[in-house]
C-alpha cells in the first residue's frame, strides 16, 4: 500500500505479461469492466485547493475512509471518454478537454475543487498510455477511460469533505448496448423521473444513476432496452436515457433537448450538433414534446459509451411507435462522420482529435 491508500496489484497480475493479441477475445467486448495494468492518482489535501502529485500506480482496489464524503454522502463525480485504435495504428483521444471542463462544472456544483484541464488531459493521456496494450484493435471496440473526482477525506457532518481523490482507470470496451441495428426499443417513463430543476442533471454527478436503476430493470423485465424519461416539472418533455442523449429527426429537421439544468451536456450531443448542421441539417435545441418523439421519423441516442444509436420502436403507456433505422438513414450518416473522425477515416479540421 503506497502514501495515498492505493493497493498495488503485483506485476504478476492476472494478466501478466500476455501478448496484446491474446489479451482478451476482443471479438466479444460488450460494456463490463476487463481491469487493465495501471490507473492514475492526484491528490487533493485540506487547505491547499489544488491537485498535485499525480502519478500511475497498478490499477488495483482503493481504501477509503468509512466516514468518506463520497461514501456518506455521495460527493463525487463521473466522466467517460475513450481512445480509438484506427486502421493505421495510431492512437486518438476525442475532445478531452470537454470532458475536463465538464469536470470543472460539476465540481463547483459539488463543492469539490478539481484538477486543470492540462491536468486531467494529461492524466488521461498518460493513463491510455500505460494500458496501451489494453486499446483494442481498429473496428474492435475502444479503451474507455473512465475519470472520477471524489469526496475521500473523512466528515461526519453533512459538509463537505477536507479531501479529494482524482482518479482514472481504463477498460477496453464494445458498444454500451449490444443490441443489433433497429433493435433498441425503449419505454417512456412516467413515473420517476431523473432529474429536477435546480438539481444535479445537468452534472455527472456520480448520484444521477442509481435513482433510476429501478426504473430501468422494471422496463428490462419488460422487454425494454431502455427508458426516456421527461421533464419532472411538467411530465410533458423528453429528456434523456439512462445514460445517453436523444434526438428526434423529422424530415430535414433534428432536434434535441437544451442544456437548461436538467439535461446532461453530452460532447457526443455537441459534436452531433456541429456536424449536423455542417452537413446541412437544421438543428434545433429547444423543449421537445413527447408527442414529438412519438411523431417523429427517426429518433437516436448519442453518448460516449454508445457513439449514436438508432431507436427501433418507443412505448408509451401501451402505445408503440416505429422508427426508420439503417442503411440511408440520417442517424446512419451522422455516425459514420462520428466514428470516422475519432478513428482518423475522416480528417479532423477542429483540432479535435489528441493523438498518444
Ligand atoms: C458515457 O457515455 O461515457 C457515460 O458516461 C454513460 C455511462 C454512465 C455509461
Amino acid at each position: 500500500r503506497n502514501a495515498i491508500g492505493v493497493q498495488t496489484a503485483s506485476d504478476a497480475s492476472i494478466n501478466g505479461d500476455r501478448e496484446e493479441h491474446d489479451l482478451c477475445n476482443w471479438d466479444e467486448l460488450k460494456f463490463s469492466l476487463i481491469p487493465t495494468d495501471y490507473m492514475y492518482v492526484m491528490k487533493c489535501s485540506s487547505g491547499e485547493g489544488a491537485f498535485s502529485q499525480g502519478h500511475l500506480t497498478r490499477y488495483g482496489n482503493v481504501e477509503l475512509s468509512p466516514s468518506s464524503g463520497v461514501l456518506n454522502y455521495g460527493q463525487g463525480l463521473l466522466e467517460g471518454l475513450k481512445a480509438y485504435r484506427g486502421a493505421d495504428n495510431r492512437i486518438r483521444l476525442f475532445r478531452p478537454e470537454q470532458n475536463a471542463l465538464r469536470m470543472q462544472m460539476g465540481a463547483e456544483r459539488m463543492c469539490m475543487p478539481s484538477p486543470t484541464a492540462e491536468q486531467f488531459v494529461g492524466s488521461i493521456k498518460q493513463t491510455a498510455l500505460a494500458n496501451k496494450r489494453w486499446v483494442p484493435p481498429s473496428g474492435k471496440g475502444s479503451l474507455y477511460i473512465r475519470p472520477l473526482l471524489l469526496g475521500t477525506g473523512a466528515i461526519l457532518g453533512v459538509a463537505p469533505s477536507p479531501e479529494y481523490t482524482f482518479l482514472a482507470y481504463a477498460s477496453p470496451v464494445g458498444n454500451y448496448f449490444t443490441v443489433s441495428l433497429g433493435s433498441m426499443h425503449f419505454s417512456v417513463e412516467d413515473k420517476v423521473y431523473r432529474a429536477i430543476p435546480g438539481g444535479t442533471g445537468g452534472i455527472k454527478s456520480i448520484t444521477n444513476y442509481s435513482p433510476i436503476y429501478k426504473a430501468v430493470t422494471q422496463a428490462k423485465a419488460k422487454g425494454f432496452t431502455d427508458v426516456i424519461f421527461l421533464d419532472a416539472a411538467t411530465g410533458k418533455y423528453i429528456e434523456e436515457a439512462t445514460a445517453c442523449n436523444i434526438f428526434v429527426a423529422k424530415g430535414n429537421v433534428i432536434s434535441t433537448p437544451p442544456i437548461a439544468g436538467t439535461i446532461l451536456p453530452g460532447i457526443t450531443r455537441k459534436t452531433i450538433i456541429e456536424v449536423a448542421s455542417w452537413l446541412g441539417y437544421q438543428i434545433e435545441e429547444r423543449a421537445i414534446p413527447l408527442e414529438e418523439l412519438m411523431n417523429a421519423d427517426e429518433a437516436f441516442c448519442t453518448g460516449t459509451a454508445i457513439a449514436i444509436k438508432p431507436v427501433g420502436s418507443v412505448t408509451y403507456q401501451g402505445q408503440r411507435v416505429e422508427y426508420k433505422t439503417g442503411e440511408g438513414t440520417l442517424s446512419e450518416t451522422l455516425f459514420r462522420t462520428l466514428t470516422g473522425i475519432q478513428t482518423g477515416r475522416i480528417e479532423d479540421t477542429m483540432g479535435w482529435i489528441v493523438e498518444i
